[in-house]
């Protein structure tokens, strides 16, 4: 079976998307469906490309019990064939997507905050150049959208569901 693979882009990829990343697969693989979901992470810039995420976040989302391995890279025009979603963090993050994107993309772009329904978020703030609590507001936002992306996945069947 072909793996549906989701990749997750913010500006940076050192903060937002490497931890939706991480919260992501910790769901996918809880719900034993890592023979069903790929996750990556990338930034629209690649000024932190070959990084680490930021302390800073790795520490709020480890007190969670997330550990961000990934590495920053920017987002590579072969994603826009390679992803079935790319899930972009902010109103600027998909706008820089859609114009990134070329006309023969197979993967469909989105907000994560489109899987927001209570809380009402409509994007996930950017806490680079704020303090802890920016950080922690990321992880609650990140824990809510990620568990209504994927039970919306496998509401449309394109999932096995548990
Ligand atoms: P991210 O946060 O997009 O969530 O990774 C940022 C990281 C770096 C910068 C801005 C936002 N920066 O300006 O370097």
């Amino acid at each position: 079976m072909n793996k549906y693979k989701i990749l997750f882009v913010c500006l940076g990829n050192i903060c937002r998307s490497p931890a939706a990343e991480a919260v992501m697969r910790s769901m996918v693989e809880s719900r034993g469906l890592s023979d069903a979901v790929e996750v990556d992470s990338a930034g629209i810039i690649g000024y932190h490309e070959g990084e680490q995420a930021d302390p800073r976040m790795r520490s709020a989302a480890f007190q969670r019990g997330y550990r961000l391995t990934s590495i920053s890279r920017p987002v590579r025009p072969d994603d826009f064939h390679s992803f079935d979603l790319i899930v972009g963090m902010d109103n600027s993050n998909l706008q820089s997507l859609r114009r990134m994107a070329p006309p023969d993309a197979h993967a469909r772009l989105c907000l994560l905050t489109d899987f927001c329904a209570d809380s009402g978020h409509t994007e996930v703030p950017d806490p680079y150049y704020g303090g802890l609590s920016g950080f922690v507001l990321v992880l609650d936002i990140l824990e809510e959208a990620c568990g209504r992306l994927l039970a919306t996945l496998q509401d449309e069947k394109s999932l096995p569901t548990r």
